[in-house]
């Protein structure tokens, strides 16, 4: 077997001691995708049977195409919106991932911790107030920010980073409600949670979180019309996919001010050399605004995630290899 390892920076030992056990572990230089031509593979890289990826490139046909022998591909992520899934079904590829893997996530916190963190940076006006201390500046009243005590925090999705971030706004002394079809009144309510209609989670939070996956029936979920159901005090933080809000409709509701700002972590077609910055009408209002803040997809990215998330892929390929034999 010949496993490629697309992102092997800092990966974890166990992780690829794992890996070592199963065949030849080789390790793709960095280089950035093209926009246009993808990620070029070389001869040795093509052999690939299996193929540890992270989030940085696309797989695409374009890519697949150079892996002729694959019979794997193994994502420590639980979205897919980077992996062309008919490609690979039409191919009789195997994904491992970590979707649906509940019991293992619980103990993954870091994009939860991550919405706090851009909460806590919106409302208080960090980026900005910190700017102005290296321009010299030392105003306390230009940077006045919002407590979050007896605020309203709308979670759409009450999943596993829903829940967690539930626990935390608590500790903040906020109101959860929550809009999940799958998610039972009661249940939130025992998490001291209210079930709300999506209507009312746009209407009445003071910020908007999303933890949705993106499914055919997720896309584009969020369109202008909830954008204008917010308060215009209100803020949206977007930490799970660009794709679940309409084309523009952030961008529309920020320069039109029906909302206060905005956090993402995410943005339509990713890729890893930025070239789709430049196309985003956000990135530049972003630069020109002080309440809009961009992160490069760091949600997960801690030592702490990537190390254990690395193993647990690294092993559920180890065990369904061989279970796969044995069968
Ligand atoms: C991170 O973005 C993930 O999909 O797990």
């Amino acid at each position: 077997m010949n496993i490629l390892i697309t992102e092997p920076k800092d990966y974890s030992k166990k992780a690829l001691d794992i890996y070592k056990k199963l065949g030849r572990v080789y390790l793709c230089l960095p280089r950035e995708a093209s926009a246009k031509w993808g990620v070029k593979l070389s001869s040795q890289e093509r052999l690939a049977d299996i193929l540890v990826i992270g989030l940085k490139y696309q797989i695409d046909k374009k890519f697949l195409d150079q892996t002729p022998n694959l019979k794997i591909i193994a994502s420590p992520a639980t979205g897919m919106n980077h992996i062309d899934l008919n490609e690979v079904k039409n191919r009789g590829i195997k994904i491992i991932s970590l979707r649906g893997k509940k019991s293992f996530l619980r103990n993954v916190p870091s994009t939860a911790e991550e919405t706090f963190a851009f909460i806590l940076a919106l409302l208080r006006k960090l980026p900005w107030a910190f700017d102005s201390v290296k321009n010299s500046s030392w105003d306390r009243i230009e940077w006045r920010g919002h407590q979050l005590m007896n605020k309203t925090i709308g979670l759409l999705g009450f999943g596993r980073l829903g829940k967690i971030v539930a626990r935390y706004a608590k500790a903040f002394n906020m109101k959860v409600i929550a809009c999940d079809p799958n998610v039972s009144e009661r249940f939130m309510k025992s998490r001291g949670v209210e079930k709300v209609s999506m209507e009312d989670l746009f209407k009445k939070s003071d910020i908007v979180s999303l933890h949705v996956l993106l499914t055919d029936t997720t896309q584009n979920l969020i369109k202008e019309k909830h954008l204008k159901l917010m308060k215009s005090s209100a803020y949206l933080i977007n930490t799970a996919r660009a794709e679940l809000i309409e084309k523009n409709a952030l961008y529309n509701a920020l320069k039109n001010k029906w909302i206060s700002g905005a956090g993402i972590d995410v943005m339509w077609d990713e890729r890893s050399d930025g070239s789709h910055l430049k196309k985003d009408s956000l990135w530049n209002y972003a630069k020109n605004n002080k309440n809009l803040i961009i992160l490069p997809h760091v949600g997960g990215a801690t030592y702490e995630a990537m190390e254990v998330t690395q193993d647990f892929i690294a092993e559920s390929v180890f065990k369904y290899l061989k279970n796969k034999k044995s069968a």
